[in-house]
């Protein structure tokens, strides 16, 4: 085993297919991803990203774990570089640290929400010859973009989420307890009420023709 690597622990999905076969390619994310419809579903791409807005206020109401597995099956889908996958997801489920990420996320207390996703760069995991710093900055764009991903699931599946960017790396770091560098919380539940998406600068002035 490759000593330099840090490895989460394992996650088990809610489900599995009968004759799982970690050997076989994409069994288990295509079973995950295929799976019958959940409660709320929106599979329209465009009215999903039309209709996302963050929520800092969850219900109560638990999240089923197929909508969970469903959430992360998504990052695993998004583009990385190399397809080296150099990123890891920290599932935190023990309701201890996911109060004491509220401290390490600058207090904000919404963090301790019904499902907390950290996203964590692995630039070990890319196998590029380049410069320790291009294969940093791979990990950060893997890592982002998959929780990205994620978001976008997530409101698919009638949740509703807030990206946490403004936390302490090294406080994250042990709580969940890993070497590897955090790049964005993703909180997620159910949204206490649904919001319209906020404003967005005019089309016209985003985009710079060159
Ligand atoms: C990189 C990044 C960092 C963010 N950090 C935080 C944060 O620490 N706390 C928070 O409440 N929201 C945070 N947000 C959420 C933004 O405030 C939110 O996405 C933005 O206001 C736009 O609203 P919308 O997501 O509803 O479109 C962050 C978002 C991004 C993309």
């Amino acid at each position: 085993m490759d000593e330099t690597r840090v490895y989460p622990q394992g996650y088990e999905p809610h489900d599995e297919p009968d004759s799982f076969d970690p050997g076989l390619r994409n069994q288990l994310l295509d079973y995950i991803l295929k799976s019958a419809p959940t409660e709320v579903i929106d599979t329209d791409l465009f009215a999903v990203m039309a209709k996302r807005r963050s929520t800092r206020k969850f219900s109560e109401k638990p999240v089923e774990a197929t909508k969970v597995d469903k959430v992360i099956a998504a990052a695993d889908t998004a583009p990385t570089a190399g397809n080296y996958q150099g990123f890891e997801i920290f599932y935190v489920r023990d309701p201890k640290k996911k109060q004491l990420l509220v401290g390490a996320c600058n207090n904000q207390p919404y963090v301790n929400a019904p499902v907390v996703l950290v996203f964590c760069k692995n630039p070990s995991r890319v196998r590029f010859d380049f410069d320790e710093y291009v294969l940093k900055k791979f990990a950060i764009q893997d890592a982002t973009l998959a929780a990205g991903y994620s978001q976008l699931a997530a409101q698919a599946l009638g949740l509703s989420s807030i990206w946490i960017g403004m936390f302490d790396e090294q406080k994250v770091m042990e709580i969940i307890g890993t070497a590897l560098t955090p790049s964005s919380v993703l909180c997620m539940g159910y949204p206490e009420q649904t919001r319209f998406p906020k404003p967005r600068r005019n089309l016209k002035e985003l985009v710079h023709v060159v």
